[in-house]
């Protein structure tokens, strides 16, 4: 330790596995790190095995890593069979800064989600139609799926042209998804280990053709899907089906897992989903769902969508490597670090959230977001790998979310308990189980 930095505390490692066994009596990592902060305070760090983690929960040093571009690979290694060409996720730097550019040419380009909002809006409303005679719906299943049925569309949409080729391609692509996930977090599957592997490479050719069958077809056509305008790049055919699949599967859960959080919170907030109500009444009127261009006008909703993302972030940690030393306040950080950002730990953090359990929509009233650090509320993480699909994701949730509640009051299963997880996104153990009325 170089003379005067001070070291950075946190729970005395394990010598064969560091803190894993911690991290397993904490329920996962992501309250292993609400624990770690609360007694360490705002630097903390902890073992896994073979690498030291630095987590960093206050916002203001947060600025000084933000020009970290590296990401840890063993994180994602267990991504690594789905990728051609080299996992996005995990791209070397002056590889990573072209594509990223690229990608957000098309993802942050609010023409296509323009174009592609009819087609969102009949998915939701579909989605809809299905609960109408449910009394009991399982919150995260369902709008995970719907938004499986949503980023499909935006990445693959020129092909989908029927409905079954579309659940198909999603059915694919969840199995696939499924498989890794459930690798990752060993959890029980009802096939054997060469049946996983063989039902996992059948999805993952399955989901390559597809994409290869648009991109056979895509020149000339004026389409507004992902892999269309990847196909007038000069991306080779292999990056493309690279990025149609870690767009789709960065897309696939969030976006209805961050719409399930907000359902639950309104479940228990009846005061404030009467607030959503009435604002979605005054701006639809008698229409089940909104024009692309009043999105803009839901504003409260925006506000609860932003505070249940606070509460409940879909994306609980995010990661960076350091390639050089950090300065971190009083404390030095060494080149090799895996360096971790504890979203949920710094949305809690009381400094900035008083009273931080506490679920309050008007903590993102304009002037009240002005008096914060600019890093104490990133669901989305911050610097050159923050998500590409922010802007994306914020019109399919709100237009779920605004048909939804136009439609259905939800009131939580009685005796239901609601327990969060982490399975690589914010996930409650048994599900949400809600009960629908319509309105
Ligand atoms: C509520 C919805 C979503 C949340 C909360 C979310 C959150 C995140 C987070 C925390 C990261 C890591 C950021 C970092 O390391 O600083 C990330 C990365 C990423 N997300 Fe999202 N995401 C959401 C939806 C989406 C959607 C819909 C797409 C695609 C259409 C998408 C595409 C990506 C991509 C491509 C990356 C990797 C960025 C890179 O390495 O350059 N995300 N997202």
């Amino acid at each position: 330790m170089a003379s005067g930095h001070r070291a950075i505390p946190g729970p005395p490692p394990n010598p064969q596995d560091g803190n894993l066994a911690d991290i397993a009596a904490a329920g996962g990592l992501h309250t292993f790190q609400l624990d770690l902060h609360e007694r360490y305070g705002p630097v903390a760090e902890f073992h896994l095995p073979g690498t030291r983690v630095v987590s960093v929960a206050d916002p203001e040093l947060l600025v000084q890593t933000s020009r970290i571009n590296r990401r840890p690979d063993e994180l994602f290694e267990f991504l690594t069979p789905l990728f051609e060409a080299g996992n996005l996720q995990t791209l070397p730097e002056a590889e990573h800064v072209p594509w990223r550019r690229l990608l957000l040419t098309v993802l942050g380009n609010h023409r296509s989600h323009e174009t592609q909002f009819a087609a969102f809006t009949r998915l939701t409303l579909a989605q809809a139609q299905r609960w109408a005679g449910c009394r009991e719906v399982a919150l995260q299943q369902d709008l995970s799926e719907l938004s499986l049925r949503m980023i499909c569309q935006y990445a693959l949409g020129s092909e989908l042209s029927s409905d079954e080729a579309a659940r198909d391609t999603a059915a694919a692509f969840k199995g696939l998804l499924e498989e890794f996930i459930g690798r990752q977090y060993r959890l029980p599957s009802p096939y054997s280990d060469s049946e996983r592997r063989a039902r996992a490479e059948q999805a993952l050719a399955q989901v390559r053709g597809t994409v290869t069958r648009i991109l056979e077809s895509a020149g000339g056509a004026d389409r507004s899907d992902l892999v269309s305008m990847l196909a007038e790049s000069d991306l080779s055919p292999a990056r493309i089906r690279d990025s149609a699949l870690v767009v789709m599967m960065a897309g696939y859960h969030t976006s209805g897992v961050a719409a399930s959080w907000a359902l639950y919170l309104l479940s228990q907030h009846p005061e404030i989903a009467a607030r959503v109500h009435a604002e979605l009444d005054r701006v639809l009127g008698d229409r089940p769902a909104p024009e692309y261009g009043q999105l803009g006008e839901l504003e409260y909703l925006e506000r609860v969508l932003k505070e249940s993302m606070r509460r409940y972030p879909p994306g609980p940690y995010a990661a960076r490597e350091l390639v050089e030393d950090l300065e971190l306040g009083e404390h030095l950080v060494p080149a090799g670090t895996t360096l971790m950002y504890p979203i949920w730990a710094i949305h809690l953090n009381p400094r900035h959230w008083p009273d931080p359990e506490r679920f309050d929509p008007d903590r993102f009233l304009p002037g009240a977001a002005r008096e914060r650090p600019r890093f104490a509320f990133v669901p989305f993480g911050f610097g050159p790998r923050s998500c590409e699909g922010a802007a994306l994701a914020m019109v399919e949730i709100k237009l779920m979310l605004a048909v939804l509640l136009k439609r259905f009051e939800f009131r939580l299963a009685p005796g239901h308990q609601v327990v969060p997880v982490e399975r690589f996104v914010l996930w409650a153990r048994d599900d949400i189980r809600m009960h629908l009325t319509p309105r």
